[in-house]
């Protein structure tokens, strides 16, 4: 089973490091036959010799991986973040990889930032569009620095794209057992394009007539997802949308250090991520919370039929979580390495 990883830029090589520990040792005690193939695909790597990620790379992903792990990508050296885009949202979109699974669930009384609300009651899942929307890099900028610059990205929404994430997030409801689907869209100045969201859910919906049907507006969702998280259990929305609530959400689980997703499309090979950045205001000083990488693994294993293997690294994570063995973002005072060393020994 070969899996292709991309530690990537900042903190993402010190968590991707630790990650793979994890992975390899969850991989040997399985005997799952990894074979990891490390690439250097980044900033540094773009800075030296122009390379984001070639075209012929991603087709031989496709045919040699099956699944790519990946830390983060951002540089401070390159402020408008085209290898990021270039690297990650080509392979997000040239794989096809429509659905953004992003999983909140907060593992720890003491991580929830929201008083009155244990652990137990930030529990749900975002499907985050993942492939349109905003961020089909159409649009361009006429005039550049005059003053008669205009400035247009295109919002791309379409009937199959909506569709199939909404289908997504339903079958994922019956499949585990939730009773509930909310759709979170802003339809009501957006009008076209989101209009388009209202009916395919409530087509769609109304397939799977046990799973109650929830519209909110995105705003009215943010206070929702404060005041009552725990009446969420899936929550499907467009890709702008989805990246910025589950900023919000990995809040609910104690911080981006927290927060794993994964990249899939049920076709084929998926990308497995931390929701979080490269935190260049960290990078470097070996602080970086590994959790969300190493749970990231486990959305992996888990998504490569190694369900045993996944459940494994989940419990080496409470396990540590329990023992207190936390980086400064959780209130502790290890370090990432120490952070993966223990995972390990819980494994
Ligand atoms: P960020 O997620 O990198 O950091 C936000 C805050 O969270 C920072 O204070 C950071 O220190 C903290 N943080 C993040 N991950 C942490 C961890 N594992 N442990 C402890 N603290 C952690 O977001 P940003 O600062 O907006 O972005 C920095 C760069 O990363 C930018 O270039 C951005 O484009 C890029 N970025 C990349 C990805 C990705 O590759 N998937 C995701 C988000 C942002
Ligand atoms: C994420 C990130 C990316 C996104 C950036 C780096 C383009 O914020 O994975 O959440 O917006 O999807
Ligand atoms: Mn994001």
């Amino acid at each position: 089973m070969r899996i292709a990883v991309i530690p990537g830029d900042g903190i993402g090589p010190e968590v991707i490091a630790e990650a793979v520990r994890v992975l390899e040792g969850v991989g040997a005690r399985h005997h799952l036959g990894l074979e990891l193939e490390m690439l250097d695909y980044g900033a540094t790597r773009f800075l030296r010799d122009g390379t984001t990620l070639p075209k012929a790379e991603i087709e031989r992903l496709r045919r040699e991986c099956r699944a790519i792990l990946l830390g983060a990508l951002g540089d401070p050296r390159v402020p408008e973040g085209r290898h990021a885009r270039e690297i990650l949202l080509a392979l997000r979109a040239e794989l096809d990889l429509y659905i953004n699974l992003r999983p909140v669930r907060c593992l720890a009384d003491r991580f929830s930032p929201l008083k009155g609300k244990p652990a137990t009651a930030i529990d749900f899942v975002v499907f985050r569009e993942n492939t349109e929307g905003l961020y089909t890099d159409i649009g361009g900028i006429f005039k550049k620095g005059t003053p008669d610059e205009v400035a247009i990205n295109e919002e791309i929404n379409t009937r199959k794209g909506v569709e199939r994430i909404i289908r997504a997030a339903f079958e994922f409801a019956v499949a585990s057992g939730k009773r509930h689907v909310t759709m979170a869209d802003k339809s009501n100045a957006v009008r076209y394009a989101h209009d388009l969201w209202q009916r395919t859910f409530a087509e769609v919906g109304a397939e799977y007539p046990a799973i109650a049907r929830e519209h909110l507006y995105i705003d009215a969702l943010m206070v929702h997802l404060i005041k009552r998280p725990e009446s969420f259990e899936v929550i499907v929305t467009g890709n702008m949308f989805g990246d910025i609530v589950t900023d919000l959400g990995a809040a609910l689980q104690g911080g981006l250090g927290m927060a794993a997703s994964a990249n899939i499309n049920p076709q084929g090979i998926g990308l497995f991520e931390p929701v979080h950045g490269s935190a260049p205001d960290i990078a470097g000083k070996g602080i970086a919370n590994p959790l969300a990488a190493i749970l990231a693994v486990a959305m992996m294993l888990e998504h490569l039929g190694a369900s045993a293997a996944a459940r494994d690294v989940e419990r080496a994570v409470a396990a540590v979580i329990d023992a207190d063995t936390l980086t400064p973002d959780l209130g502790g005072s290890a370090s990432t390495a120490a952070v993966g060393a223990a995972v390990l020994r819980a494994l």
